[in-house]
């Protein structure tokens, strides 16, 4: 037995696995593009993070746009983990998965006073503010419909993440957070505003991450507004530390662990006596999915050779966006390799899963798996071209269950309106 990445991904006879289903019989039962996720590799983590930071008041709250699908909604819901969600329609999605209200926290630079209404009415436990300006909305707004809302300060403690900079999100430079030095200030007006009570302090510094010293760093730099909060009279409830963590993307990968990252902030934090919240999105699901592919044609040029498969930038468009590494395996293991471009049928040059990557010599009508495509994948999908988003499957050890439809043409022209004359 040979694990890819992890042990809920193995060759079997030289076949690949997931948990105990054999990939190649789903791709063919299913057909393909086809996301998969591992029940195992999903609850493990829960447990992971929950043994992680057993010796400390936390609550864990998923981040939804990791991958909202009801079904991985449920499985967090079923294990008591709570959401941290950035729109209406995640609020929507969590609460229909089962996720209490009292789990529930909000982000994001620009939430609507549609949205800002509805969870004020779905009485969740925390607004975290990104502005002064929404600050003063939500006061209104919960002033309007005679409830009080709760609200932590989101701070920007300027710290480098040291991960690519369209995922950054603590630089003084970026649009998230209060800056550090004005955030007093905030803590200050909101408590003098009569539908606001401020329930904590909230900091996330980007994603994808693989070294635990920038964590320290954001929350020392935190617990010390902390500390001068205290002493002009404002106390907290919550420290939400957001989350980040990063995944093994290639075999060499070793990001820090649940524990590490426990390990290292609980000792700052602890003497501060608030309740911990953390935020994992990609380091709770990301390992756990594949996409399973089909070779449609292969192609010669005088500088490459190309292998064109059924899934592209609708299905998975990290490899375009963030010039992202997936791993890339056949469903059949074989010795012979070639080096290729694996790129997809959409009309854009940046269409591609990996460029001169050594890979299987797998021919038309083979399959691969694209590795470690949880977070951030079916969840960033789209329609472009016109093509349906990929069906999802669950496997529970040797059990399969559609937990995504495949969506079809009458689907996607359903919204569109032509005049009938
Ligand atoms: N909390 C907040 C406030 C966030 O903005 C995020 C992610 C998370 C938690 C979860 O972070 P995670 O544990 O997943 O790193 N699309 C990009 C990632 C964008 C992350 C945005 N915010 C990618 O595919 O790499």
């Amino acid at each position: 037995m040979k694990h890819i990445l992890n042990r809920y991904f193995t060759y079997k006879n030289k076949e690949l696995f997931c948990e105990n289903v054999n990939l190649k019989s789903l791709a063919q039962k299913y057909k393909t593009p086809v996301y998969v996720y591992s029940k195992q590799a999903i609850t493990d983590k829960i447990n992971q993070y929950k043994r992680a930071f057993s010796s400390y008041e936390t609550l864990i709250c998923y981040a939804v746009k990791a991958n909202p699908n009801l079904s991985i909604l449920k499985i967090m819901a079923e294990n008591d983990i709570g959401c941290d969600i950035v729109s209406g329609g995640e609020l929507y999605k969590a609460k229909k998965a089962g996720i209490p209200s009292n789990r529930i926290v909000y982000a994001g630079v620009g939430k609507t006073d549609f949205e800002i209404e509805y969870a004020i009415r779905e009485n969740i436990l925390s607004f975290n503010i990104e502005s002064e300006m929404e600050l003063n909305v939500i006061d209104q707004i919960a002033s309007k419909l005679r409830k009080k809302a709760r609200v932590s300060i989101r701070v920007n403690p300027d710290v480098d993440p040291k991960t690519h900079p369209y995922i950054s999100t603590g630089m003084k430079k970026s649009k998230f957070g209060i800056d550090i030095d004005q955030a007093i200030d905030v803590f200050i007006k909101a408590s003098k505003l009569k539908n606001i009570e401020i329930l904590g302090i909230h900091c996330h510094i980007g994603s994808q991450i693989m070294e635990i010293e920038p964590y320290i760093e954001a929350v020392e730099k935190t617990v010390k507004l902390i500390d001068t909060l205290k002493k002009k009279g404002i106390n907290l409830t919550f420290f939400d530390i957001g989350g980040g963590l990063g995944i093994k993307y290639k075999p060499e990968d070793s990001p820090p662990s649940p524990e590490d990252f426990a390990n290292a902030i609980l000792p700052i934090v602890k003497h501060t006596k608030l309740k911990l919240i953390v935020e994992p999105g990609r380091s709770m699901i990301g390992e756990a999915g594949v996409l399973l592919t089909q070779v449609i044609f292969l192609k010669d040029k005088k500088e490459k050779h190309f292998i064109i498969v059924d899934t592209g930038m609708n299905d998975l468009v990290r490899p375009a966006m963030y010039n992202a590494y997936h791993h890339i395996v056949s469903v059949e293991e074989k010795d012979e390799k070639i080096v290729a471009d694996i790129v997809g049928p959409i009309c854009e040059t940046g269409d591609f899963l990996a460029l001169d990557r050594e890979i299987e010599n797998v021919q038309r009508g083979e399959y691969l798996a694209v590795m470690s495509v949880g977070a951030y994948g079916s969840s960033m999908s789209s329609n472009y071209n016109v093509r349906p988003r990929a069906l999802e499957l669950l496997v529970d050890n040797d059990k399969v269950k559609v937990i995504r439809e495949r969506e079809t043409y009458d689907y996607l022209a359903m919204p569109e309106l032509i005049e009938n004359k």
